[in-house]
């Protein structure tokens, strides 16, 4: 059945494309290393273990999530092309331009940080990149926001393409999503997940960009004409449409190494069902208006607004969640699970977006987030589901390409090591933000009081071990990407 074949005809890579991929990936893996030392970075010197100066602290911290997020988006977005371009017709100079913008909001962003100083942080809360007090200039904070903006043409012009091309072989986005299967009707079985979720992605994160890209463009005519004032709670509102969903997009995306990779290891089916095209209809009408759960402590918004960010924070990443993880655990249940690197990557990325979804929700409930909110406890649980859902989600993807180079999925002595490793290392750092939050650790602080030390040091620890990892990972997968083509050809066994 062509749903298990481990490497499908399908999913080979004609040479541009091969290139524009690894191009993709191997800069994610890079950058994902550089700001994993970034972080270790804060972590030691929050843990007095290196001297970090609050104003160099600041930096790191902007470019860590900046560079984080950003990076997350351009290699779930190579998930997405991986799999979406199987059934629907891409072009390959988008999905080429939307790296070289990428690229070039990148350098802006590196030059805006360590050139120009900025310090405020990825989410660039009004007013403060134009009201830096002297610690960096009105050019450093344009520089940033042009970087972003950058990124953010990119990724349209990427979703365009794919709305254009899933318009095109479906007829419409609702069609793509499933909706004429919801209330009844023979679903057709072959109808893939991939397009489901791409058409969500494309749906939601378009909404959530063009909000960014509103708020950047106010930006940047606040600091041409310094006279030109915004309304702080709209310019805080439209980043966090667009903060929360474009990192939430990398979770739709990269699952889709689930939805497509699970089947094939476990060798059996894992089919469509109405409660799957329930589930992401529905969380790509809340995904798009749940994040007022970002300003509960915003006491100006309206409390409508709250109510609305509080319930739809139950309603938004839920369906999605219990859809998947409830398909995979059955689809694996008995199966006979083909077990190597990349079907222990997969069920690691259930585990960790399973475990970092319950402080997320637990936080966007307006009495705990009156009191977690600025504390560690959020860094917590985002790393959580970033660190030990996503990533995983994408090293799982590589792994198994690696092994199409190979004829086989690859599981030597060490990469059986690297991942625990990995989960020890993740689980304890993402568990020290977590217990710093119980503690009422303050969030996004360079120095820590005394008693905050000793946890502050367990999670330096765990960071470094999942850095170890991710390096180990990082030169595993470059070698595997770079392979001769030639190795591929021969390469195509069957599950
Ligand atoms: C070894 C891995 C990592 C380490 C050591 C690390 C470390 C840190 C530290 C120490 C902070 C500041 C926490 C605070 O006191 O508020 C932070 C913030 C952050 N990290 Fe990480 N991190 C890692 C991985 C990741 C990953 C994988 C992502 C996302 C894909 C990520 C995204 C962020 C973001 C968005 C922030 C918040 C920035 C802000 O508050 O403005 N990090 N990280």
């Amino acid at each position: 059945m062509a749903a298990l074949t481990l490497y499908p005809e399908s999913e080979r890579l004609p040479r541009g494309e091969r290139i524009t991929f690894n191009l993709y990936m191997i800069s994610a893996l890079l950058l994902f290393v550089l700001m994993m030392v970034l972080g270790v970075i804060m972590r030691m010197g929050q843990s007095l273990w290196l001297d970090v100066p609050p104003d160099l602290f600041y930096q790191v911290l902007s470019m860590h999530g900046a560079g984080m997020v950003g990076t997350m988006s351009l290699a779930t977005t190579a998930v997405m092309w991986f799999f979406l371009r199987k059934y629907v017709r891409l072009h390959l100079w988008a999905f080429l331009a939307n790296y070289l913008l990428f690229l070039c909001g990148a350098l802006c962003i590196i030059g805006a940080v360590f050139v120009g100083r900025y310090a405020g942080l990825w989410t660039f809360l009004y007013p403060l990149p134009t009201h830096a007090m002297g610690m960096w200039g009105n050019g450093a904070a344009a520089c940033f926001m042009v970087g972003y903006l950058f990124i953010g043409v990119g990724s349209l012009l990427f979703y365009l393409d794919a709305a254009a091309a899933i318009i095109g072989r479906y007829g419409n986005l609702g069609r793509a999503m499933g909706l004429q299967w919801l209330f009844g009707g023979t679903i057709d079985p072959d109808h893939p997940k991939a397009v489901v979720a791409s058409t969500m992605v494309v749906i939601a994160n378009s909404l959530g960009i063009l909000a960014g890209a509103v708020v950047l463009v106010m930006y940047l005519v606040a600091i041409a004409y310094p006279e030109f004032t915004m309304n702080a709670l709209y310019a805080k509102n439209l980043t966090y449409w667009f903060g929360h969903m474009y990192i939430n997009a990398t979770i739709y995306m990269g699952v889709m190494a689930v939805y497509e990779l699970l089947a094939r290891y476990s060798g059996r089916p894992y089919a469509i069902s109405r409660p799957f095209l329930w589930s992401w209809a529905a969380s790509c009408v809340f995904v798009i208006v749940v994040f007022p759960h970002h300003l509960l402590m915003d006491y100006a918004q309206p409390r409508w607004v709250a109510v609305t960010g509080q319930v739809v924070s139950y309603l938004a990443g839920f369906p999605v969640f219990l859809v998947t993880v409830w398909g995979a655990l059955t689809n694996i249940h008995r199966s006979g699970m083909r077990w190597s690197t990349p079907s222990r990557l997969l069920i690691l990325s259930m585990f960790g977006w399973a475990a970092g979804i319950l402080p997320a929700i637990l936080d966007g409930t307006i009495g705990i987030n009156r009191v977690m909110h600025n504390t560690q406890w959020v860094p917590g649980h985002f790393h959580f589901y970033l660190l030990l859902g996503v990533l995983p989600m994408v090293l799982a993807l590589l792994y198994h390409v690696i092994g199409s180079r190979r004829a086989a999925p690859p599981d030597s002595g060490a990469d059986r090591l690297g991942v625990p490793v990995y989960l020890i290392g993740g689980m304890t750092f993402a568990l020290a933000f977590l217990d710093a939050g119980h503690m009422s650790v303050a969030r996004r602080m360079s120095s820590h009081l005394a008693e905050w030390i000793p946890n502050d040091r367990v999670g330096a620890i765990g960071a470094s071990l999942v850095l170890l990892a991710m390096v180990y990972f990082a030169v595993r997968i470059i070698h595997g990407l770079l392979r001769a083509p030639g190795a591929e050809s021969t390469a195509h066994a069957a599950g």
